[in-house]
């Protein structure tokens, strides 16, 4: 933070609301801007948790902490949600974090659709019905700025890699981007950020929380992402990677799309003007 007191060097730092925020990143996120004097707005649907945390940091920095225990899947709460966010008059942060991932196979006869319904309603609905909520308060303001957690995922659209996944957080940094655009185009303060975390320990991956490294290396932890997340604010960057060897893998998986499978070359269209089968 470069000695300052706050990641937005703001002298009257206000209010940040979380999504997500019994476990993981989201915890890293809430502790944190609670150690910088922010006053939080939590929400997951594991409330003991989140009390937990809430007690915890009030205790230890002075703040005040709102926990508001509900899914971000169901529109009711999600709605509930929003237009509670919209109503505070000094919201500074949104971090759109919420999300799981899902072992089942969306092409199988077998697989439960109603998982894959509500990752969209998750990493999508709620994500953009919360951008919209806290645009309201950050624009009036003049600034605010709105993490959504996506993930190097949404970068790498190949492979056989489970669909859904992938696809939601690609909605995810793409909606990110071209809303930014459109802030930066009326000359807003406010910034948004796509954050694109690679392998993380987080509970995601099952009881230990404890995620295996690849090839390119980490995994990361949960404080390291939401430290680089944060420290993004200096920058005008909106797709944010955490981390070099995550670049790598994307780097590895773009080539791998275009020379080898070479998809968004000409050649692979047919005289139709069809997509030609790769
Ligand atoms: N860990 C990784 O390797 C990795 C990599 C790239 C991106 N990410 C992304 O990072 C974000 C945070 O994940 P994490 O790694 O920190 O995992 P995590 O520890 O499992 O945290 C996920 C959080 O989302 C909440 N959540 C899940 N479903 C919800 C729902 N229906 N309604 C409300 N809250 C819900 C969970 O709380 P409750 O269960 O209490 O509701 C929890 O607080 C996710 O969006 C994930 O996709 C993670």
């Amino acid at each position: 933070m470069n000695g300052k007191n706050n990641f937005m060097d703001v002298k009257d730092p206000g209010v940040v609301a979380i999504t997500g925020a019994s476990s993981g990143i989201g915890d890293c996120f809430a502790r944190i801007l609670a150690s910088q004097g922010f006053d939080l707005v939590i929400t997951a649907r594991r409330k003991e948790r989140l009390e937990s945390l809430a007690s915890e940091l009030k205790q230890k920095y002075g703040i005040n902490v709102e926990t508001i225990p509900g899914d971000l899947s169901k529109v009711e709460f999600m709605k509930e949600f929003g237009s509670y966010i919209e109503s505070i008059g000094n919201l500074d942060v949104l971090v759109n974090n919420a999300g799981f991932s899902t072992a089942e196979d969306f092409i199988s006869k077998n697989s439960d659709i109603d998982v894959f319904m509500r990752m969209i309603n998750l990493h999508c609905n709620a994500t953009a019905y919360l951008m919209h909520a806290a645009l309201i308060p950050m624009r009036e303001n003049d600034r605010g700025v709105i993490f959504n957690i996506s993930s190097t995922a949404s970068l790498m659209l190949h492979g056989s890699r489970e669909p859904m996944y992938h696809s939601t957080k690609a909605f995810i940094s793409a909606f990110t981007e071209m809303v930014q655009h459109k802030v930066s185009y009326i000359k807003s303060n406010v910034k948004l950020k796509s954050i694109c975390p690679g392998i993380t320990h987080s509970e995601i991956w099952g009881e230990t929380g404890l995620a295996e490294p690849n090839k390119f290396g980490g995994p990361m932890s949960p404080e390291e992402v939401a430290t680089i997340s944060l420290d993004s604010y200096q920058n005008n960057d909106i797709i944010v990677i955490t981390g070099d060897h995550n670049i790598e893998e994307i780097v590895e998986w773009k080539e791998i799309t275009y020379k080898k499978h070479g998809r968004y070359f000409s050649k692979n269209f047919t005289k139709s003007g069809l997509y030609k089968k790769l």
